[in-house]
C-alpha cells in the first residue's frame, strides 16, 4: 500500500462473535475503517455501499481465481487439484473478457425476465408438487423439502436433465459449493471429485443431444458447438456452473427469506394479507438475507479503492451484507421492511458480472412464497433456535428449517 490518506485498520473475522452474528461487527468496521485489512486472509474488506458499487463496476478488479488461494498448498497438492483448476478456468466470469462476453451472449436470452416469466406456470407446478408431498407428511423441513429441490428441479429441467437424477445433482452441488468457502485440501479434493463426476454425466447428455436434440439448454449449446461457437469442454464446465449456481443461492434466498418472515411476524401477516407485496418482500429478503454475503475480487493493476491505494494483485473482499445495510443508503438499515422503497441492494452483484440468473431466482422465490403462504395459513416455526451454520469469514447457511403446517 502506498500514499494512503485513509487509515486502514485490521480486523479478525474468525471470532465466535462474528460467526454468531456478523452484522454488529460489520457496522462497527464500516464506521471505523470502511476499507480494512484482514490479516488472516491477506485481503482487504469493503463495507460501504458506495465502495462496493464502485468496485463491482471497476474492470481493473477481476473475479478472483483459484490460483492465489491455492498458493498456500504444497506443490504436490496443487498438482492434484489441476483438473479442478482447469474446469473452473472455463466457467464464464473466470475466463478472459472475450470468452465471458461470448457466453453471456449465448445464454442471456434464456434468462431474461420475459423468458423466465414464461416458465412461471411450470415453476408453479413444481412448487405445488413439493407442497403436496409436504402436506401429506404434515410437516416440512423447508430447506430439504422445498428451498433446495425447487430451484434444483427448475434448472435441471431447463438444462434437460432427467427427473430421476436430481438428488444426485444436489449432492454434487453441495460438494462443489465448498470451493467458494475457505475449504481445506481434503474438502477441495471432494469438490474436484464431484465436479469430475458431474462433468462425465453432462458429457453423456451432450452426446445424446447431438443425435437427439430437444428443447433444452444443452441442445442449444450443442447447436452452438456445431456453429463453432463453443467447445465440448466449455459446454460441460458451464453446465456444471449453471447447475450449482442455479440452485444453491436461490435455496438460501427461500430459506433465509422464510426465517426472516418468522422473525418478523408483523411483516409475515402483511404478506399473508396482500400477496402482491411478494416481489418487494423478495427484494427485502435479498437485502437482509441475501445468500451471497461476499464477492471476491483481485486488482489487476494498482487501484485506489475507497480512498485507499492498493497494489496490483490485492485481494479485495466485498462484504455485500454490510453494503446492503449501510445507513448512508438504507434508512433504518437493520429493519426488515417488505415494502422498502427504493431498495438498491447489490445481492446479485452489478456490472459486467451481474448475476445471469437474477430474474430466474426472483421468479422462483416469488412463486414459492405466493404458493406456500396461502396454502398453509398457520405455517409456523417448529424450532427453538435457527439451525444456522457459519462458513467463515462471513458466510452462513441454514442447515434445516422445520415448520409446522
Ligand atoms: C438468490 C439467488 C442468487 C444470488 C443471490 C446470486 C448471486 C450472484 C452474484 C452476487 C453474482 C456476481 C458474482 C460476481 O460479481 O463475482 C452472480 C453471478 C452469476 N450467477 Fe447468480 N445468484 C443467484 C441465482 C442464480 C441463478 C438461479 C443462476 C442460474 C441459473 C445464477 C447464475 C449465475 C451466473 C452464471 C453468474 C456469473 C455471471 C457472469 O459472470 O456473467 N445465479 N450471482
Amino acid at each position: 500500500m502506498t500514499d494512503t490518506a485513509v487509515a486502514v485498520q485490521s480486523y479478525d473475522l474468525f471470532t465466535p462473535e462474528v460467526a454468531a452474528d456478523p452484522m454488529p461487527v460489520l457496522h462497527r468496521i464500516r464506521a471505523e475503517s470502511p476499507v480494512s485489512h484482514l490479516p488472516q486472509l491477506d485481503a482487504y474488506l469493503l463495507t460501504r455501499h458506495a465502495d462496493i458499487v464502485a468496485a463491482l463496476k471497476d474492470r481493473r478488479l477481476s473475479p478472483a481465481n483459484m490460483a492465489q488461494r491455492l498458493a498456500t498448498f504444497t506443490r504436490a497438492e496443487q498438482d492434484e487439484l489441476l483438473p479442478l483448476r482447469e474446469s473452473m478456468h472455463l466457467w464464464m466470469g473466470h475466463t478472459v473478457e472475450a470468452d465471458h462476453v461470448r457466453f453471456q451472449q449465448l445464454l442471456k436470452r434464456y434468462f431474461t425476465p420475459a423468458t423466465v416469466n414464461g416458465l412461471r406456470p411450470r415453476i408453479r407446478e413444481l412448487t405445488t408438487e413439493l407442497l403436496d408431498a409436504a402436506a401429506e407428511r404434515g410437516r416440512m423441513d423447508v430447506v430439504a423439502d422445498l428451498a433446495y429441490p425447487l430451484p434444483a428441479n427448475v434448472i435441471a429441467e431447463m438444462l434437460g436433465m432427467p427427473t430421476e437424477h436430481r438428488e444426485q445433482l444436489q449432492a454434487w452441488s453441495r460438494d462443489i459449493l465448498a470451493i467458494f468457502q475457505l475449504a481445506d485440501f481434503e474438502q477441495l479434493l471432494r469438490s474436484q471429485r464431484s465436479v469430475l463426476e458431474m462433468e462425465d454425466y453432462v458429457r453423456g447428455l451432450v452426446r445424446d443431444r447431438r443425435t437427439d436434440p430437444r428443447d433444452d439448454l444443452i441442445s442449444m449449446f450443442v447447436g452452438a458447438e456445431r456453429e463453432g461457437l463453443v467447445t465440448e469442454d466449455e459446454i460441460v464446465a458451464n453446465c456444471v456452473l449453471l447447475l450449482f449456481a442455479g440452485h444453491e443461492t436461490t435455496a438460501g434466498l427461500i430459506a433465509n427469506g422464510l426465517a426472516l418472515l418468522f422473525e418478523h411476524p408483523d411483516e409475515l401477516a402483511r404478506l399473508q394479507a396482500d400477496p402482491d407485496l411478494t416481489p418487494a418482500a423478495v427484494e427485502e429478503m435479498l437485502r437482509c438475507g441475501g445468500p451471497a454475503s461476499l464477492i471476491v475480487r483481485e486488482s489487476t493493476e494498482p487501484v485506489r479503492v475507497g480512498g485507499v491505494d492498493l497494489p496490483a494483485g490485492a485481494r479485495i473482499y466485498l462484504a455485500m451484507m454490510a453494503g446492503n445495510r449501510d445507513p448512508e443508503v438504507f434508512a433504518d438499515p437493520d429493519r426488515f421492511d417488505i415494502t422498502r422503497r427504493p431498495n438498491r441492494h447489490t445481492a446479485f452483484g452489478l456490472g459486467a458480472f451481474y448475476c445471469l440468473g437474477a430474474a430466474l431466482a426472483r421468479t422462483e422465490a416469488d412463486e414459492c412464497f405466493r404458493a406456500l403462504l396461502p396454502r398453509f395459513p398457520d405455517l409456523r416455526p417448529a424450532y427453538d433456535r435457527l439451525d444456522r451454520v457459519a462458513t467463515p469469514p462471513l458466510g452462513h447457511r441454514l442447515r434445516s428449517l422445520d415448520v409446522e403446517l
